[in-house]
């Protein structure tokens, strides 16, 4: 077997690759991306090494624009949240994480592909449909759901045995560095907690989980002023300044973060039947929410926005259970995508306290009419048009008023 392996370099899936050497007698290939995590990636290069891999089967690649470009904007178009509040930030990396894992497949000749996923999870469905969307063919090896590693004690009684490095990104009581109580999970458009200690959901979490973004407490005390442009729906430049896709992102980023924006603590319902616990930091993708969505609020005509609102749900979930590469999920982005050529403009932003608060909305394409909206006298909205309007539409109530609601 030849297995291209989705490969962070951490704790996890250096255990996957060992384990691939032994159970499979596989010739591994690893995948390192580079998706903004916000932790080098080069370090994956040595412990691949480390553990026997070829040179020329080390794939490390920087992936944010591509990322960012043709999957969070794509994703923001649509206004995408999964149960009012989550913003996808794991959900969208993964169909691009398998869509790179085939190509490499394809280009080493390898007849398989494996994941760190567990098998009570989400990512499990997203990267097996994604590389089964793009070819059928691929022989996936899913290690969670063979071995009987089944809980961290054996993971890292494991690692041990096999002079794994055990990454420690949190810190205990004393400020060591320690092995992290949560499954993370990170890439520009956000970092997420799960499990371990905080599978408590009337816990609230230690604050020193949260380790992208300011508390509220420690955020300024002085609101901060930004603007963004939109072009086709994407934005484009921050105050003025033409960013390419991942600079916006990571410098939206550096905003929300420095003003405690975008922390969330849910309890959503996985694809695969259970409820779970989760925290998230999504510091710049809250802030293009807002802004996208004042953008919208001048240049979308109301029947498109409506509908744009209605199919929003339906295109989150799709996302959220792994279905990208469908074509289901292309329908709606050709829709969605239809409504975005007029939306430009700029949105000025005032940031504040884990707030991001719409302070001006403009736009060469604005639907809005002052001459019509204005509550002072115009010439161009005659006010009796909506005697006959009214009327109209209680035509029904009318009737209904004569015969069966007496
Ligand atoms: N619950 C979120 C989702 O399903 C985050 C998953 C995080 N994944 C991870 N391997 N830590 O999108
Ligand atoms: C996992 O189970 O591997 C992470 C969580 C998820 O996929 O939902």
């Amino acid at each position: 077997k030849k297995v291209v392996l989705a490969y962070s370099g951490g704790l996890d899936t250096s255990i996957i690759l060992k384990w691939l050497q032994d159970e499979y007698n596989a010739e591994v290939i690893t995948f390192t991306a580079d998706l903004g995590q916000g932790e080098e990636v080069e370090p994956a290069r040595q412990k691949a090494l480390d553990m026997g891999i070829k040179p020329e089967n080390i794939f490390i690649l920087d992936i944010k624009e591509e990322f960012v470009k043709d999957y969070v904007f794509p994703m923001f178009r649509a206004n995408a949240i999964y149960e009012g509040e989550y913003l996808l930030g794991t959900s969208i990396a993964r169909p691009l994480i398998s869509k790179k894992q085939i190509e490499i497949a394809e280009k080493t000749g390898a007849d398989a592909v494996a994941h760190g996923a567990t098998g009570k999870g989400n990512d499990q469905v997203r990267f097996e449909l994604g590389y089964l969307g793009l070819n059928p063919e691929i022989t996936v090896i899913a290690p969670w759901r063979e071995w009987d590693l089944n809980s961290r004690e054996k993971l890292l009684v494991y690692a041990k045995k096999h002079g794994i490095n055990i990454d420690k990104k949190h810190v205990d009581e004393n400020g060591n560095p320690a092995v992290s109580p949560y499954s993370m999970d990170a890439n520009l458009l956000h970092i997420s907690y799960e499990g371990l200690a905080l599978e408590d959901p009337s816990k609230e979490p230690d604050k020193s989980m949260w380790l992208w973004t300011n508390s509220l407490e420690d955020a300024p005390n002085t609101p901060e002023y930004i603007t963004i442009s939109y072009k086709n729906g994407d934005p484009i430049a921050i105050n003025g300044e033409q960013m390419s896709p991942a600079t916006i992102l990571k410098t939206l980023n550096e905003y929300g973060n420095k003003h405690g924006i975008g922390r969330i603590d849910i309890v959503e319902n996985r694809y695969v039947g259970m409820k779970a616990r989760g925290c998230y930091e999504t510091p710049g993708g809250t802030i293009m929410l807002k802004a996208h969505r004042a953008i919208e609020s001048i240049t979308l005509d109301r029947e498109a926005a409506h509908l744009k609102d209605e199919l929003m749900p339906k295109y989150a979930k799709l996302i959220y259970n792994g279905y990208w590469f469908s074509k289901e999920r292309e329908m709606l982005q050709a829709a969605i995508d239809d409504t975005q050529k007029n939306v430009q403009g700029t949105v000025k932003l005032k940031l504040y306290k884990g707030n991001v608060i719409v302070a001006g909305r403009e736009s060469e394409k604005s639907l809005f009419s002052e001459a019509h909206s204005t509550f002072e006298e115009d010439e161009v909205y005659n006010q009796k048009d909506a005697e006959g309007f009214i009327k109209l539409n209680a035509l029904r109530f009318i009737i209904a008023g004569q015969t069966q609601n007496k």
